[in-house]
């Protein structure tokens, strides 16, 4: 019988501040390179335009990296996947402009990929995978979201943040408290070292939506008043203040998890996005599911963050349907899965 073709994607994101290239053989990852950007930390957040000078150095070397570390040749390359959107247009259009170019060079097709639909799809890239339907976290930078998943590419938003995102309330409270950005990491890092004991205002939203900006504000307040008494609060507490902070988010983001699975009767949960790095909300995630028996699907850390993996396993899903775009595609800014 005759071999079936292998089928090769190259991935390319670069929606924000990570420049990534990743490298998929029938539906299995071969490589997955990032170039993470330093240059934000000194500005207290991502700058568009050193953002997308960045990727603009990066993009070659690690697309070449990517295709070593694989050990294949570029001309066995099949496609190539991109993130089109949502993200930073001056980001999006480096890895797009790229995309263009080399499906031009080598005469493949392109695919495009929304990032957020990535985020859910980067638990395909290893096993064990979850089985349809399930429910999906997404946690990130910039957006918050749990979607019910019926297939690789039939998804539904079932809620979704109306203002923040989980993991700008992380970076946003961070600043307030003097941490470098993104200060989600260093949070969870301090977190582990104190104990929750302060209280802030609990989001009181309808439905499965999500707002982070009354939180925000609450610890803005608490830290007014609690330095007004004391000018050394932040640094005698900050183990405690991040404890408390941390949960307060975990449980905002608990609360609805647990509300769409019982909604939907799906205890098949999984959870993805840069915030999913959080030890405290993996450990709030399995805790709940032991108790609730739901399967739970946490993706290692290198694909919770934003990784051209999971843009690679989405368009190899597309690319099985033969989703291609043409060389007159153009990045967005925004795109609703
Ligand atoms: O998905 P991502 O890498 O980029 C996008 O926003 O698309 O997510 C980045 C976000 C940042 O807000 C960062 O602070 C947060 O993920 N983050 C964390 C942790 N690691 C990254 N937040 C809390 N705890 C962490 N361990
Ligand atoms: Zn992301």
């Amino acid at each position: 019988m005759e071999k079936e073709k292998d089928i090769i994607i190259l991935g390319i994101e670069s929606s924000c501040d990570d420049t990534s290239a990743a490298i998929l053989k029938n539906g299995r990852i071969l490589s997955n390179i990032t170039a993470n950007q330093e240059a934000h930390r000194e500005y207290g957040g991502v700058v568009p335009e050193v953002a997308s000078r960045a990727h603009q150095q990066n993009i070659v070397p690690v697309v070449d990296v990517a295709i070593q570390k694989a050990g294949i040749r570029k001309e066995e390359i099949d496609a190539v996947a991109f993130t089109r959107g949502p993200g930073l247009i001056g980001s999006l259009l480096v890895g797009v402009s790229f995309s263009k170019a080399f499906a031009l060079a080598l005469d493949i097709p392109m695919v495009e990929v929304n990032h957020m639909m990535a985020h859910v799809l980067a638990h395909f890239a290893e096993d064990p995978e979850p089985s349809f339907p399930f429910l999906c976290l997404t946690v990130s930078g910039g957006h918050t979201q749990i979607v019910r998943v019926d297939d690789y590419l039939k998804m539904e938003v079932l809620g979704s943040t109306i203002d923040d995102a989980a993991g700008e309330a992380f970076d946003k409270t961070g600043k307030l408290l003097g941490l470098d950005y993104p200060a989600g990491p260093l949070i969870d890092k301090k977190a582990k070292l104190g104990h929750p004991r302060f209280k802030f205002a609990e989001p009181n939203m309808p439905d499965l939506d999500f707002s982070f900006s009354g939180l925000k504000t609450s610890i803005l307040y608490f830290l007014k008043k609690e330095i007004k008494t004391d000018p050394d609060f932040i640094e005698k507490n900050i183990n405690d203040i991040c404890a408390s902070v941390q949960q307060a988010i975990i449980n905002a983001l608990m609360v609805k998890l647990i509300k769409a699975s019982e909604e939907t009767g799906i205890k098949e949960i999984a959870i993805a996005g840069g915030v999913s790095a959080n030890s405290g909300l993996r450990a709030a995630v399995k805790s709940e599911g032991e108790k609730r028996a739901w399967n739970i699907y946490i993706p290692r850390l290198e694909f919770c963050t934003d990784n051209a993996a999971m843009i690679a396993v989405n368009g190899y899903y597309k690319f099985l349907e033969k989703q291609f775009v043409g060389q007159d595609i153009t990045p967005v800014a925004r795109w609703k899965i």
